[in-house]
């Protein structure tokens, strides 16, 4: 389980900025931090996998960005992996899925 207060806090930290709207824009630093830390508790802080599968896009490689950006709305049941869609518009799970596919190797 992530821990709730973290993520609510990010909440109100996107609502400040008012993040919601903006973020299908690119780049967005701040749904990039997101990525790292939120979805870096599990995947790993470059995202080469932990708890969670590696997210590099050399791995996602051939993946839709529709697709991953279902996961990441509806997570996925019987697993780990959380739903986000109360945090993350459809916009912002849109540029997160084509973060992933086109991050360059670290
Ligand atoms: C609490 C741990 C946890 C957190 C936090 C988490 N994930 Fe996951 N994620 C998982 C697990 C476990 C899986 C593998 C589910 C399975 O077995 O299919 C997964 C799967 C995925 C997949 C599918 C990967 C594939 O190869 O099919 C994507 C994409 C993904 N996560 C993105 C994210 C994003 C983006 C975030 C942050 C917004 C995030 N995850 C946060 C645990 C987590």
């Amino acid at each position: 389980m992530p821990d709730r207060r973290h993520i609510w806090g990010w909440v109100s930290v996107m609502t400040a900025m008012g993040i919601g709207s903006a973020a299908a824009q690119s780049p967005s630093p701040d749904l990039e931090r997101l990525v790292r830390q939120d979805c870096g508790s599990c995947h790993g802080l470059t995202l080469k996998g932990g708890l969670g599968p590696d997210l590099r896009a050399e791995r996602l490689s051939g993946r839709q960005p529709e697709e991953l950006a279902q996961i990441i709305l509806d997570g996925v049941p019987g697993t780990a992996m959380p739903p986000w869609r109360p945090l993350l518009s459809q916009s912002e799970a849109d540029w997160i899925a084509n973060y992933l596919l086109s991050r360059a190797p670290e």
